[in-house]
């Protein structure tokens, strides 16, 4: 062991306590409080007392004190150490927390799949972030300005998003984003879609706001003594349908008489199966929504990295609180997005996964045909399946003796009344997915 202890000991020499006391006293805290463990070798009372700008009279003291208490022990020749029989009474700490093992394969919305022939790209955004230099202070508060660059013409080219990168806020993801601007929205009711993500309600329940359950099957006519609306409309989740233009046009307007914010979740509209996807709600009207965009459908979601473009007030107020709390994604996490945007690996992983998805869900409406059809699955990487209670029910049981967890709709529901199940196909191969549509239609059958 090295010369200095483990444990720091502060003495105080205008105090009553002799110093070899106070020595003893605080090695016997450690002890009993198991920072020093059985077996551990102690400095020397010489190198102890030379750390401490003591005698050694009064470490000597300390430590022959501790032996006669039988905490310590020495062994001629070798030093001092934590006698066997030191032990330091059981404190109670708390037992970890077991995360539930199932050993299923969840097939669920969240898991993409990430086509394994473009890791090259991958490993070249890494090394360009390994040849920079971080900044050497908190970077620009907005995010890294390249990659906002890099965001107005993506944004621009595939949402009709038409923004200038400094009205992008660089997130850490959806759920980064939608935290960010519930603390900058006044006091009041935030609405969103039932069924809906629940990542979002928890979100807005956390926030300390009323969560205020809207019918995710039904146009939004009125928001009344509501400040936001949390809505996925390109692909409502975890329905599927896209929100028709007069929905659109019905929800702005709710949204305008109350003076609510629309907080837009576009997080998979890139995979679109047949045609281009229809432009982000804010394209429509940008001082009344907030964008909310991810990397965790093309890139992966545990980059835990996203973008905010919200109207002006928002974002003034979101920036202004960044500048003090510093809350903006790491660097190196940005700095390789930039370049995974400039290589075109982002396009590359898009074209491929929309083609897997697209067969994929094909795959799910032929396999479940005629005993049940999903909702017609035009993007994204699951088909939800209505069904009845029950059915559902004999559904998730056949695929978990299959070894998969097939979400259920209700698990997406507060307050609606809806029932059926939810086939994920990101995160699994072709074969799973071929397992599990056989154990599905067993519990249809
Ligand atoms: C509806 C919805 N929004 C957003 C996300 C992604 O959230 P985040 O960017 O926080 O990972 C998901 C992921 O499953 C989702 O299902």
């Amino acid at each position: 062991m090295s010369r200095s202890l483990a444990v720091p000991l502060v003495l105080d020499r205008s105090a009553a306590t002799p110093l070899g006391s106070q020595v003893a006293g605080q090695i016997r805290d450690a002890l009993v409080g198991g920072v020093l463990p059985v077996g551990a070798r102690l400095p020397s009372t010489r190198a102890l007392a030379g750390d401490l700008g003591v005698s050694r009279s009064v470490t000597e003291q300390a430590f022959d004190q501790l032996a006669a208490e039988g905490w310590l022990e020495t062994r001629r020749g070798s030093g001092t150490f934590v006698a066997a029989g030191a032990m330091a009474p059981v404190r109670h700490r708390p037992a970890p927390v077991p995360r539930p093992d199932t050993g299923l394969l969840r097939l669920d919305t969240g898991t993409p799949w990430i086509d394994p022939r473009h890791r090259a790209a991958w490993r070249r955004a890494w090394r360009d972030v390994s040849a920079a230099t971080p900044p050497p202070a908190y970077d620009d508060p907005a995010g890294v300005r390249a990659l906002r660059v890099e965001l107005a013409a993506h944004l621009a080219r595939t949402r009709g998003l038409v923004c200038e990168p400094d009205e992008i806020l660089v997130t850490s993801g959806t759920i980064g984003g939608l935290g960010q601007v519930l603390a900058a929205l006044p006091p009041g009711a935030v609405a969103h879609e039932d069924p809906g993500y629940r990542a979002a309600a928890e979100a807005i329940g956390a926030s300390g706001r009323e969560l205020r359950d809207l019918p995710a099957t039904e146009p939004i006519t009125d928001l009344t003594g509501a400040v936001g609306v949390y809505v996925t409309p390109a692909h409502q989740h975890p329905l599927g349908p896209v929100m028709p233009g007069s929905a659109r046009l019905s929800l702005l307007a709710a949204a305008h008489a109350a003076g609510a914010v629309v907080i837009e979740d576009d997080y998979d509209s890139e995979f679109r199966y047949d045609v281009a996807p229809v432009p982000a709600l804010a394209a429509l009207d940008r001082d009344r929504v907030a964008y909310l965009g991810t990397t965790s459908k093309t890139v992966a979601p545990s980059m835990r990295l996203g973008w905010l473009v919200a109207p002006p007030g928002l974002h003034r107020a979101i920036l202004e609180r960044r500048e003090i709390t510093h809350d903006v994604p790491a660097w190196p996490v940005q700095r390789a997005f930039v370049s995974l945007l400039r290589d075109g690996y982002v396009d590359q992983v898009v074209r491929s996964a929309r083609r897997t998805y697209a067969a994929r869900a094909r795959r799910v409406t032929e396999a479940l045909r005629p005993l049940a059809t999903p909702i017609l699955p035009v993007a994204g990487m699951y088909a939800t399946i209505p069904l009845p209670k029950a059915r559902a029910l004999r559904v998730r049981a056949s695929a978990r003796e299959a070894g998969f967890e097939v979400p259920l709709l209700r698990d997406y529901c507060r307050t609606a009344q809806l029932s059926g199940v939810i086939i994920g196909f990101g995160g699994c191969t072709d074969a799973e997915l071929d397992r599990a549509l056989a154990a599905v239609v067993r519990g249809l059958g």
